[in-house]
């Protein structure tokens, strides 16, 4: 537990027993009432929290010309909770610190490609350090929803695909945000979100919901919560999306059985939003004259402590209460919970600690903050080809650097970056012109061409600026900087909010008038380097035939620009590993390295043919780039694995090591990379499952042996009871630089 303070702090329970009963109905409903910041303060808001009727706000930094704007007025509304209302209860102030605050970080799903959880940890620490020294004392984060769908524009604040490293990366950010204490005025309250399975939206759409086996639930979307909660994570957001037919806003069961102690908030506007999902209570019925009386009790009964923005729980459960049908448990449940958590972070002894105005100075946009971002937005970035050793470049001649994203400097702080500041960021021609080399600039495309498309993207403030001269104009512009060049650096891929929340694409390619520039460019025969920007895995099968050198930089964030100057000169080597699969096709989503085998799998030797589910008609079934893939500017090689044991019994713990060389000319990190596979098993298992990982660094020439343990823990799976269980067996493990080289040996773990 990242979090000092015991649950059970006898304490806390007296100072909250105390408080509690000194509360009227009203006020321990107020506590579970979470509400915006963004409306003319003076008026409503001001006047509820007055009355005890507002537990805490979210937002109150957003660049909005009325409301809570920043520090100053988090600070105001604090001081009316603590001296203008009866009990001088503080308020929470949440806000989405997505990655990074001030200083932005790369998205999650890049940060994640680093395999680097001191990378991901350092990020997760310095933005509670910028968000609290701001008076933010909650943050909606991390997002560990496994995401398998790249249409699903969400996919970019995950962790990927993986339900292992996501866990490891869910503990990694908890730790960073909690830190010792919570109550450390710079550590910030983590959010664990979106209970559960939000990012398996059917057909990518976002807010979709998803029908899937409790085996597949329990196995592959559900640890990373689990880990999240076992680190320490003091809250859980409910997702939009139904499961199984349930809203998890409404889902008594799994709130009961995953989120016990943790205080379990609504999405935004969730609960008045299961209206239209059509649900009704629990024997479906619904008072249809006030349709969300119905739907705030069935919240609270399943276990939901605190309402963002649904307004139902503290205008309908006094009435609820009345008739019987929530109980006065239940509503001191979630109170406590509310006011334990407000202890926990330490409001009760200093709600203005987190207003320090010296720490403005001492914490936000630090030298160190922005070395930290460089460091993790160069090794997010993944280097998925580099004919002839394209990369590193040399400093000699003149490189064009082309591109919509090549001077951008909104987009490439990504979707979620509100504290960001956009003058701030350095883009790729700044970083390039950083290294000292000759270089040509041109824009070559706009993002894209499709105007409704940009509307949408331009929907919370302008980030695409389209140029009004013809594409053939601007596209003649950049080739003929290129012909003029040595060496050209095609920025292209996604404007930000291409992905994020309400993102969904149907085709993940780059768009098409970038892939024009793309292709002209390539017709120069000058070398091309593409470096992409993009929130999801993006399909690039014809980039991958053409263009010899392709880095994936996602969004890098403050300081990607002198990120990915610094791979493309050789300051740093990339090393970056895929946390998805990526397909050769939108049509073959979704995907994931862990699919199970089928009765009919054909023989990856051979033809595919018909008859096997090898095989679409018109291409294969195989990413273009699989999971855990990455290159670097230097080559490894592995020895063979060892095991310590072939025959282990239950209480045994097997060793697995192998050895790796660099075997380059240059220094580099490698992800060393062990999966599992239970070949015979009661029921169909993952084709491998990734279970254990380690980032190595070697110079030229040096070697080193990477061990892994595995114990039964690691076997284990959920059953068709729902039970977790291993089975006696043989176990293949594969160990590699990636999901889909690997070299294995075969142990037997008995039971007896
Ligand atoms: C998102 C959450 C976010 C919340 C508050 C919702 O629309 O789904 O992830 O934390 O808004 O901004």
């Amino acid at each position: 537990m990242s979090d000092k303070t015991p649950s059970h702090d006898p304490r806390m329970a007296a100072f909250v027993d105390g408080l509690m009963s000194r509360m009227t109905l009203g006020e321990k409903l107020g506590q579970l009432n979470l509400v915006t910041t963004n409306i003319p303060i003076e008026q409503e808001r001001a006047d509820e929290i007055r009355a005890g009727r507002v537990g805490g706000m979210l937002g109150g930094l957003f660049p909005c010309s009325f409301g809570v704007n920043g520090p100053a007025g988090l600070r105001a509304v604090q001081e009316i909770a603590v001296t203008e209302t009866r009990l001088g209860i503080p308020l929470l102030f949440g806000y989405d610190v997505i990655h990074g605050h001030q200083t932005v970080f790369p998205i999650p799903l890049g940060l994640s490609c680093s395999w680097d959880m001191r990378h991901v940890e350092t990020a997760a620490r310095t933005a509670a350090r910028e968000a609290s020294a701001s008076g933010v004392n909650w943050v909606f984060s991390p997002m560990v929803d496994i995401g398998r769908d790249p249409r699903w524009g969400r996919i970019a604040e995950g962790s990927g695909e993986d339900p292992y490293l996501g866990s490891r990366i869910a503990e990694a950010m908890v730790h960073g945000l909690q830190g010792d204490a919570l109550s450390d005025p710079q550590s910030v309250m983590a959010c664990v979100k979106h209970f559960v399975a939000y990012g398996a939206p059917e057909g990518g759409r976002d807010y979709n919901n998803a029908d899937m086996s409790p085996q597949r639930l329990y196995d592959v979307y559900l640890p990373p919560f689990q880990a999240a909660v076992a680190a320490g994570a003091a809250s859980a957001m409910m997702s939009f999306s139904a499961v199984n037919a349930m809203p998890s806003h409404a889902d008594a069961d799994l709130l009961g059985k995953f989120l016990d102690g943790v205080l379990k908030v609504s999405d935004f506007d969730g609960i008045p939003e299961m209206i239209a999902h059509g649900l009704g209570d629990e024997t479906g019925a619904i008072d249809e004259a006030d349709p969300l009386q119905t739907l705030s009790e069935r919240a609270l009964r399943a276990g939901v402590q605190m309402d963002m923005m649904g307004k139902g729980y503290i205008s309908r459960l006094e009435g609820a209460l009345a008739a019987g049908r929530v109980t006065m448990e239940q509503v001191d449940d979630a109170c406590r919970a509310v006011l334990e958590t407000k202890y926990k972070l330490g409001l009760f002894a200093d709600p203005f600690a987190r207003f320090d105005e010296t720490r403005v100075a001492r914490d936000l946009k630090t030298p160190e903050n922005r070395a930290a971002a460089r460091a993790a937005a160069a090794d997010c970035c993944v280097l998925l080809k580099n004919a002839g050793e394209l990369l590193p470049l040399a400093r000699t001649g003149t490189v064009a650097v082309i591109g919509p994203l090549a001077d951008d400097h909104k987009n490439i702080l990504g979707p979620w970056a509100f504290q960001g500041d956009p003058a701030e960021a350095v883009s790729v021609l700044d970083g390039i012109r950083a290294q000292g080399v000759a270089v040509t600039h041109a824009k070559g495309a706009n993002f894209t061409e499709d105007r409704r498309m940009v509307e949408l993207l331009n929907f919370a403030g302008t980030k695409v600026e389209l140029d009004p001269r013809p594409p053939e104009a601007m596209v003649a512009e950049a080739v003929a900087a290129a012909a003029a060049a040595d060496v050209v650096v095609a920025v292209l891929g996604e404007a930000a909010e291409m992905s994020g929340e309400a993102a969904s694409r149907m085709d993940i390619g780059i768009p098409e008038n970038q892939r024009d520039l793309l292709k002209a460019l390539v017709a120069t025969g000058k070398p091309v380097v593409l470096v992409t920007m993009n929130g999801r895995p993006l399909t690039l099968p014809w980039e991958a035939e053409h263009v010899p050198a392709i880095l994936v930089s996602w969004f890098g964030g403050s300081e990607a620009g002198n990120a990915i100057a610094d791979l493309l000169f050789g300051e740093r080597a990339p090393c970056g590993r895929l946390t998805t699969s990526w397909p050769r096709h939108v049509g073959q989503v979704p995907l994931s390295y862990d699919r199970a085998t089928t009765g009919r799998p054909g023989n990856p030797a051979e033809d595919p043919g018909k008859y096997t589910t090898r095989c679409y008609l018109d291409g294969s079934s195989q990413p273009l780039f699989p999971f855990g893939f990455g290159l670097g500017t230097t080559s490894f090689a592995y020895g063979p694995v060892g095991v310590d044991k072939t025959e282990l019994g239950p209480d045994d713990r097997l060793t697995v090591s192998v050895n790796v060389t660099n075997t380059g000319r240059r220094a580099g990190a490698e992800v060393v990379q062990l999966y599992l596979t239970d070949p015979v098993a009661s029921q169909v298992r993952p084709g491998k499952q990734l279970r254990g990982f380690e980032k190595v660094w070697l110079e030229p020439g040096q070697s080193r042996t990477v061990s892994f343990a595995l114990t039964t823990r690691d076997l284990e799976f959920h059953d068709a009871q729902l039970r977790r269980v291993w089975e006696a067996g043989k176990f293949v493990i594969g160990v590699g630089p990636n999901s889909a080289e690997l070299d294995s040996v075969t142990v037997r773990w008995n039971k007896g």
